[in-house]
């Protein structure tokens, strides 16, 4: 028997609970790991409260991204064997493959070596947030030295690692936040630039900012009005990302801007890399290198155990964090 986290009903981080389960051996192509430590991020809790891509089966387990030690590997896996320490790089199912518990089943294709320099904790939190940065920005646009990004929720996992990757290349990161309160934090992570949303004249600033000419590019896990804003600062050419849903509110097509300035609204989600052996093989490089050269380096919000997941999922919603919540096992 393993505690694993599991919901019965969708709702509030009060559905989540431990329960005492038998968890299969893995199947062909599959590694079960015993897991030290898990990372929250947002798609978990938008699952839990069925807003998210994919519908829970009750009862349905949940969560992307793990740390821990490869217990068993099932037929035809290659390249992992028992005791190797291993990091998920996001699963493609939460309610299949979901990892929070202290035993994990997933693809080996879903799987990494942890590099040995990062604790438990800091490999819980490295994957999600760095491949969706580098994904868009430089899979998708080669983000180059001195091009400005706009990065809306800069404080969470994926900003701030937008953040390092948009410094990693020279790039100038534009951080956005919508109070006062972590705007001392953002600059000390590494932001050139940081706004207030809730009392900062955004295009203005970027305008001032840039000279005139407007960002190359905004990376947008909120949506709702702000777009507006968004699109107003971008510079001719510029692309838009959409790869969240953080805002509650109905998002505007900026028709205007969008074609007086030939911009781009993108799409992305992580799994674009996923399904794509070689150009994820790129992406596991880029992030390792810039872990080893510490160019990279996951900031931590706060550690929670895992007798408190409700706990841990009520601060990820009070949007008081800075980085990555850690969950220990
Ligand atoms: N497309 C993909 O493949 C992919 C992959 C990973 C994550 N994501 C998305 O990336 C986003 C960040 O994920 P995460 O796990 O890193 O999140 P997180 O750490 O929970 O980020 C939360 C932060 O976002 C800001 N925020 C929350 N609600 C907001 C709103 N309504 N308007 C503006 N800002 C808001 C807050 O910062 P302030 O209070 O400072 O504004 C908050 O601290 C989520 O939308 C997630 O779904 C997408």
């Amino acid at each position: 028997m393993a505690r694993v986290v599991r919901f019965h009903r969708i709702g509030g981080p009060e559905v989540l609970q431990i329960d005492d389960v038998v968890v299969p051996p893995p199947l062909a192509g599959e590694v079960r790991s015993n897991v030290k430590a898990l990372g929250l991020n947002r798609a978990d809790a938008m699952f839990r409260s069925g807003q998210y891509l994919e519908q829970p089966t009750f009862p349905s387990r949940l969560g992307y991204e793990a740390a821990g030690t490869v217990e068993s590997v099932g037929r035809d896996v290659q390249g992992f064997t028992p005791g190797d320490a291993v990091s998920t790089i996001a699963v493609p199912s939460q309610g299949r493959y979901g990892v929070y518990g202290e035993i994990a089943v997933v693809p080996a294709t879903s799987l990494v070596k942890h590099p040995p320099f990062l604790s438990w904790t800091e490999a819980a939190a490295v994957w999600m947030a760095y491949l969706t940065a580098y994904g868009a920005l430089i899979d998708v646009s080669n983000l180059a030295s001195g091009d400005f990004i706009l990065i809306p929720a800069a404080s969470s996992s994926v900003g701030i690692a937008a953040i390092q990757v948009a410094r990693l290349v020279g790039a100038v990161p534009i951080a956005l936040t919508r109070t006062d309160s972590k705007r001392e934090a953002l600059s000390r992570l590494g932001a050139e630039f940081v706004m207030t949303t809730e009392n900062q004249d955004l295009v203005a600033e970027v305008m001032r900012i840039t000279k005139g000419q407007g960002a190359r590019i905004a990376f947008d896990p909120v949506g709702g009005p702000t777009i507006a804003s968004l699109t107003a600062a971008l510079a001719r050419g510029g692309t838009l990302f959409l790869y969240g849903a953080l805002g509650a509110e109905p998002t505007p097509l900026p028709h205007l801007d969008v074609f007086s300035k030939a911009l781009t609204i993108r799409g992305y989600l992580v799994f674009e890399l996923m399904f794509d052996p070689a150009r994820l093989e790129r992406a596991k490089q880029f992030v390792l290198e810039g872990l080893t050269s510490r160019q990279l380096k996951p900031v931590i919000a706060k550690t929670f155990a895992l007798s408190e997941i409700v706990e841990a999922h009520r601060y990820q919603e009070s949007n008081r964090q800075i980085g990555k919540i850690v969950v220990t096992v």
